[in-house]
């Protein structure tokens, strides 16, 4: 390492230690009650849950790919339907539509956003096609606006992958809250995170609601009624508590990490250096659960492995768009926007208490790499 200490690419000690004692004292009272599955901890949570998002119910469930699958089975997607999601969406989105036997399309993305190019999506539509999952990729919404439309106009149905996106809203309307169904995860490094593994599922309806209740539990309907071919993916109580009580600090934590990726974005561009975030939709609440740039092919290793000398670690999400990992041979639809910012993207480090002197030293150092004749690229315009 040239330069000073590391800088962190995510930081889960603060929020831990934010609630810690607080967790134990939880923790203990329900180790005592000796009770601990659906407890009132999880129930307390999706009551809190449902308000946040601004829906009607909240389900907790075990993690946010299970969130995904059961929303695709309550809409009663299955065996032979399509779902069109979009050419960077994960791996869990796209194998939770592989599990409720459907088959995923992929519409390309839009060049400045990184976003579902609506009107790719609306060419992919077929008689089979059942629904619409918009991934909310980095933190910044889709447009919902447009999504919704086409969803009317086609009769769909759409299932809002929330994972990355807590608090996200557009048009000022959470994410999560436009859609069918939201899927969200609370895995440790999300902008919610438990301590562990953790989801939740909202909807503004009734029937919905119930059947998700049904399908989380083993596809009981009243004790020992396996009403549905269904699994055990209900939220456990620790997590719940957990969540419970980071959630007071969720729209906090938020606010810092918008004013630090609104900071990158000067900071970056004033750098005036051939790397470049998504163009941001001034219709969007982004919430920067990473901080992707952009760089032109074949320099990202090398932009990576300079950083890192001078201990700035950088993360890839995803180094492959999923349609071409290795376990997917299904045919797919071409996304040539998707291949070409996915093999340029890589994030800077991002989290809520991030510094304004880590995020100068991070620019500084990028800029270094350019300004020094590392690496010399032609300048790109996103
Ligand atoms: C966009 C997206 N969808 C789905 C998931 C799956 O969530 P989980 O890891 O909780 O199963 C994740 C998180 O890993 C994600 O980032």
């Amino acid at each position: 390492m040239k330069e000073g200490t590391n800088v962190k690419f995510v930081d889960l000690a603060a929020p831990t230690a934010q609630i810690r004692k607080a967790y134990l004292a939880e923790v203990d009272k329900l180790l005592l009650r000796g009770n601990f599955v659906l407890t009132r901890e999880v129930e307390d949570f999706e009551k809190a849950w449902a308000r946040v998002v601004g829906t009607r119910y909240a389900v907790g469930v075990s993690n946010g790919s299970d969130a995904l699958y059961l929303g695709l089975r309550a809409l009663g997607v299955g065996d032979g339907d399509e779902v069109i999601t979009q050419g960077n969406a994960y791996n869990a989105s796209v194998t939770a539509i592989m599990r409720a036997g459907a088959v995923p399309r992929f519409a390309d993305i839009k060049r400045d956003t990184w976003q579902m190019d609506v009107h790719a999506a609306e060419k992919l539509i077929t008689k089979k096609t059942k629904a619409i999952m918009p991934v909310h990729l980095f933190g910044q919404p889709n447009d919902m606006a447009a999504l919704m439309a086409l969803a009317k106009r086609h009769k769909l149905r759409v299932i809002e992958d929330c994972a990355q996106s807590h608090l996200g809203a557009f048009k000022g309307k959470m994410t999560g809250a436009w859609g069918d169904i939201g899927a969200f995860s609370f895995y440790p490094t999300k902008n919610l995170g438990a301590f562990g593994d953790a989801g939740a599922v909202t909807t503004n309806d009734l029937a919905l609601y119930r059947t998700l209740k049904i399908l989380r539990n083993l596809g009981q309907d009243g004790k020992d009624n396996h009403v549905e071919y269904a699994f055990n993916m209900r939220l456990d109580a620790m997590q719940a508590i957990a969540l419970r009580l980071k959630l007071k600090f969720l729209h906090g934590a938020t606010k810092k990490r918008s004013r630090a990726g609104a900071r990158y974005d000067r900071m970056i561009r004033e750098a005036r250096i051939p790397v470049a975030p998504a163009a941001r939709d001034p219709r969007a609440d982004h919430v920067y659960h990473l901080y992707p740039v952009y760089s032109p092919e074949k320099s990202r290793d090398r932009i990576r492995s300079e950083l890192l000398e001078q201990g700035i670690p950088t993360g890839v999400y995803y180094p492959l768009p999923v349609y071409r990992q290795p376990f997917f041979r299904g045919r797919h639809d071409p996304c040539p926007i998707t291949d070409e910012i996915v093999s340029g993207i890589f994030a800077l480090p991002m989290y809520a208490d991030i510094t304004v002197q880590d995020q100068r030293r991070i620019v500084a150092a990028l800029e270094n790499i350019f300004l020094c004749g590392k690496l010399s690229l032609p300048q790109i315009v996103i």
